[in-house]
């Protein structure tokens, strides 16, 4: 708890973008001018704020986003931001426009650096979970996952079309560089034959017994989603590679950054919207720094330093639901 005045805040979203951080960003900024504080928009998230791409914005300039992907704040990966003399610099940008907090609307890597900011500057500042991964660390929600999985298992349900009109197997790989939320959830929602996680190893001869099961019990086509891990394109080399040990036939189709784009759902609308709301209002109430994060089915502000770290592999119970419902 602290007990500054805030007058004036910046909000900027950072790391890949998702579905509904336009709704965070209006949230954000239609609380601050309802409560009469100032509200500036920063672009390109900590790549901007270091270059001073900061301008003021009012309720009109959120109008009609509501339904818009993106974010219309833009946004980057910034590694410079890892160090300490950035950092410096851009505190000294905040304050010379009289800017007194900062919220932050990204993933782990986003929250770090405005935590080191806070921990180094007593700079104040709020987060606000906006990825599709859902893996940001104390929180069991982040802004756009629903949207994404949504998407991904739409574009399964097209592809099994495909798949049981010609009898094929298809490796469907969706996002998740370090998390395996999307693969797990597109998996059960789908009802994919198997979900393959690359840095858990690839069991080859699993994979084929289990396709080879399905269709000596009848099935006339099967689905293996592929979590992307940490290079895009994976599943080539296991379709390839079944090929060659089994004779497997298999056809691949990688969803990549579709999965990122479009409407956010009524979920990550609802969510993100309170989540902007409530974190307007932590700063007033002097509750920061802090993460407005979503936990047992409720939008919680909760202390900066519960929200930072690595969240725990995320497989159980969702690996055996998964795993049960293929038969
Ligand atoms: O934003 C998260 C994420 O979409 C990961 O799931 C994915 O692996 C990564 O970003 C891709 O990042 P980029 O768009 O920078 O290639």
């Amino acid at each position: 708890m602290s007990a500054k005045k805030i007058q004036s805040i910046a909000v900027l979203t950072s790391g890949g973008d998702a579905p509904g951080m336009n709704c965070a960003i209006r949230a954000v900024v239609r609380t601050s001018v309802s409560q009469g504080i100032k509200v500036f928009g920063i672009q390109r998230g900590y790549s901007g704020l270091l270059n001073d791409e900061i301008h003021e914005m009012d309720a009109r300039s959120v109008g009609n986003i509501i339904q818009r992907g993106g974010t219309i704040l833009q946004t980057s990966r910034c590694p410079e931001f890892h160090e300490k003399e950035a950092r410096r610099k851009a505190v000294e940008i905040l304050k010379k426009r009289n800017i007194d907090a900062l919220i932050v609307i990204g993933g782990n890597g986003s929250f770090a650096g405005a935590y080191t900011l806070f921990q180094e500057h007593q700079f104040p500042v709020i987060g606000i979970p906006g990825t599709i991964d859902n893996d940001v660390f104390g929180s069991d929600y982040t802004i756009g996952f629903d949207t994404a999985v949504q998407t991904a298992m739409e574009a399964v349900d097209k592809v099994r079309d495909t798949a049981a009109s010609h009898k094929r197997n298809f490796f469907v790989e969706v996002m998740g560089r370090k998390s395996e939320a999307i693969a797990l959830h597109v998996g059960v929602c789908s009802g994919a034959e198997f979900i393959v996680f690359p840095h858990k190893g690839i069991d080859y001869e699993k994979i084929h017994q289990n396709l080879k099961r399905g269709i000596d019990s009848g099935k006339q086509a099967s689905i293996v989603i592929v979590q992307e891990g940490e290079k895009p394109g994976k599943s080539y080399e296991i379709s390839e590679t079944l090929y060659e040990k089994y004779g497997l036939k298999s056809h691949v189709c990688i969803l990549g950054h579709t999965q990122r784009g479009g409407k956010p759902t009524a979920i990550d609308r609802f969510i993100a919207s309170k989540m902007g709301f409530d974190s307007i209002h932590a700063l007033m109430e002097g509750n920061y720094p802090s993460v407005s994060t979503f936990c047992s089915g409720k939008v919680t502000m909760k202390p900066f330093e519960d929200c930072v770290g690595v969240r725990d592999p995320y497989d159980q119970p969702y690996g055996d639901l998964a795993k049960e419902l293929s038969i």
